[in-house]
């Protein structure tokens, strides 16, 4: 396939930055449009184009061409969704409405919609797959929902990837689903790991370099719509300090805090539908990913 001009926004966030590294790797050209908030200039690699703007600003975006679009830019805080509601919507929904306008003013007609899974299916005690009703807990998910409907216009073929608890390389400890990251520097520097409730609670851990994956093959595939991108599995906390200390030692301390008012006790996506349709499975292990998220960091 000829190398793609690709627009990406929030590309100098956690998730974004790997989906550039991938497409630089393959050969195409990225260019990252983000507000660096909560990104860092340091993600994005050398020889990247970084524009910093906001997407919430029509004027922000536009005038020339891309091939695609990976649209990854947003705020990802669930309790600081609930504070500042009015901040949210004009990132998530009027964000995304402008990247939809600049992808189609610029001649792209490919477009992936990062999206969330887990903030927007809400508990799921069956890991929940597309079809399953969506019941977002915060003004963060049910934009994040609202988001997925803005990208399905005419002219544009849009991917919405519902992406599961994401840890790898670059994450911060102080976004949304940062646990990994947070035991990791807990780990590393003896501090003991404060442990919400019993530690039965589930999340679907799924490694950020099988995401940047996913995005390169939304962006080939010919597929459109909705699809799952996790591991399949739920890992409670208790499993998941039991896997980091295989991987890296014995536990520091676990210290046990109340339950977190809202947590869900589970999530976890069914990913049947991006391997049927030949898009995507995932490659890395939990113990895989731990052990080079924790090289990396
Ligand atoms: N990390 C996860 O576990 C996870 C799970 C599900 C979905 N997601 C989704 O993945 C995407 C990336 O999230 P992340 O975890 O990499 O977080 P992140 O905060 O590292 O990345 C978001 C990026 O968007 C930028 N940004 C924020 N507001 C902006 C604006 N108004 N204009 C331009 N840029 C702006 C930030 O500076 C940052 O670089 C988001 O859409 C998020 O909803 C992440």
């Amino acid at each position: 396939m000829a190398a793609r001009r690709v627009l990406v926004t929030g590309g100098a966030g956690f998730v974004g930055s790997h989906v550039v590294d991938a497409l630089h790797a393959r050969g195409d050209e990225a260019v990252v449009v983000d507000d660096l908030s909560t990104g860092d200039r340091a993600n994005v690699r050398a020889g990247v184009e970084l524009r910093v703007a906001d997407i919430a600003d029509g004027r922000a975006l536009g005038g020339e061409r891309f091939d695609a679009v990976v649209h990854c830019a947003a705020k990802t805080k669930v309790v600081q969704s609930m504070e500042q509601p009015g901040l949210y919507r004009r990132v998530i929904v009027d964000g995304t409405r402008n990247v939809v306008d600049a992808a189609l003013a610029s001649g792209a007609r490919d477009v992936v919609n990062i999206s969330t899974g887990g903030a927007i299916y809400g508990e799921t005690p069956v890991c929940a797959d597309e079809e399953t009703a969506l019941r977002p807990l915060s003004p963060y998910g049910a934009y994040k929902a609202e988001a997925e409907g803005i990208v399905q216009r005419p002219g544009l073929r849009a991917v919405t990837l519902r992406l599961a608890n994401v840890y790898g390389p670059r994450q911060r400890s102080d976004l949304e689903g940062g646990v990994i990251s947070i035991f990791l520097g807990a780990w590393r520097e003896g501090r003991p790991l404060t442990v919400f409730g019993d530690g039965t609670a589930e999340r679907d851990y799924l490694y950020v370099g099988d995401v940047a994956e996913a995005v390169l093959a939304a962006l080939d595939a010919g597929v459109s719509g909705v699809y799952n991108i996790g591991t399949g599995a739920a890992t409670s906390v208790n499993a998941l300090i039991a896997e980091m200390s295989r991987v890296l030692g014995p536990a520091p301390r676990v210290i046990h805090a109340p339950p977190r008012e809202g947590e869900i006790q589970r999530s976890c996506l069914d990913i049947t539908k991006a391997a049927r349709d030949g898009l995507w499975s995932p490659r890395t292990s939990l113990a895989e990913g731990l052990e080079r998220t924790s090289r990396a960091t």
